[in-house]
């Protein structure tokens, strides 16, 4: 029972689960290995996976944000194409079939009822589905072929922190699962690189203080923010502005580096809060031509980075990790940022007026 679960000497759900992430990421490590140490994956999953043609991702909220993180990793691994839809307009922006879907619902709760209304169509026209979890013998766990456990422990803050990162790493493990079935060799072990991970979040959940004074800053006073990235950075920062709106009230959105010339920048005033993510060294140059762009309109910039990709002036410096997995770490200071924010601002950061954990209405 979620209300059985202790907050211990926490001042919100939501910062505990922040620190949590380490331990989930540790245990999804354990629950995913077997006793020679590789990667342990249901047989029938690995199957469905194998068999697909095309993968149909369907979820909400932050969940749909780990779906766009997902259909990267899937891609580049397993060679699959992916699509990632928005449960509540699958039905009526219904996308061509290819001629072996798989689908996978992504669903921390899974009791969301736009994405259940997605599973009991796609179970009519008698194709396959996989649910990505926090708990199991849910409603979309059961109705599905087959479920993947997130074991993060229950979430109940209603801006979901833990369920996020746990999504995205077992995302990856399904990727390397199905990329190594089909004989495809990877220079990437997946446990390994998620324990680095545990590490490296570990060190920025450490830094509290620092992301507390950057969110005073940047986030006390301000009505609106932008969050900006390109390539896994930008989905990132779909996910950083979300969780700032959710739980701070401020206007934030997360933009495409290279899509603000294109309308965007004309937001940009004096003052105007840019958090930009540049973690991607293929990219560093281009995202940060467009923090200069920002700047020179006004904007009070904060570059997030990594030791492969820092640069002089930059406010937070983020442990190096496997690339696939960036997002992992790059998430959790934005979601301290988004807490501290909303703290400072007096919002009640484990119940943000108008929402709910879980939304069971269409
Ligand atoms: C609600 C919550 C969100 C969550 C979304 C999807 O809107 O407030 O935090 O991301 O539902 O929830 P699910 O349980 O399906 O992941």
């Amino acid at each position: 029972d979620a209300s059985d679960i202790e907050k211990g000497t926490y001042p919100h759900y939501m910062l505990k689960e922040i620190d949590e992430q380490p331990f989930v990421i540790r245990n999804i490590i354990k629950q995913y290995q077997n006793e020679e140490g590789n990667l342990k994956l249901d047989d029938d999953i690995r199957g469905a996976m194998k068999d697909a043609d095309r993968i149909y991702i369907v979820a909400c909220g932050t969940s749909y944000n780990a779906g766009l993180v997902g259909k990267q990793l899937i891609e580049n691994m397993a060679n699959i194409p992916v699509e990632v839809h928005i449960a509540s307009e699958f039905v009526y922006n219904m996308p061509l079939l290819s001629k072996k879907p798989l689908f996978i619902f992504i669903s921390q709760s899974g009791e969301t009822a736009d994405s259940r209304a997605v599973l009991v169509e796609v179970k009519r026209l008698g194709h396959k589905a996989l649910t990505i979890t926090n708990v199991p013998g849910s409603t979309l766990s059961r109705e599905a072929d087959h479920t993947l456990h997130l074991y993060a422990g229950p979430e109940i803050a209603v801006a979901s922190t833990k369920a996020y990162t746990a999504q995205i790493a077992v995302l990856a493990i399904l990727a390397v699962d199905t990329a190594r079935a089909q004989g495809i060799e990877l220079d990437f072990n997946p446990l390994q690189e998620l324990a680095i991970v545990a590490n490296a979040m570990e060190t920025l959940t450490d830094q509290k203080e620092t992301m507390e004074r950057v969110a005073q800053e940047y986030l006390s006073v301000t009505r609106n923010a932008f969050f900006i990235g390109r390539a896994v950075d930008y989905f990132v920062c779909l996910e950083g502005s979300l969780k700032l709106k959710e739980i701070s009230y401020i206007q934030a959105e997360g933009f495409a580096g290279g899509e603000l010339k294109h309308g965007t920048i004309a937001l940009i005033e004096e003052g105007t809060p840019v958090i930009a993510l540049a973690t991607q060294e293929h990219v560093n140059l281009s995202i940060r031509g467009n923090v200069k762009e920002v700047a020179a309109r006004g904007a009070d910039t904060c570059v997030i980075s990594t030791e492969a990709t820092k640069d002089e002036g930059d406010r937070i410096v983020l442990p190096e990790v496997h690339e696939y997995l960036t997002p992992l770490v790059s998430v959790v200071p934005l979601q301290l940022l988004a807490y501290y924010a909303a703290l400072h601002r007096d919002c009640d950061v484990d119940k943000p007026r108008n929402l709910a954990k879980s939304v069971t209405v269409e």
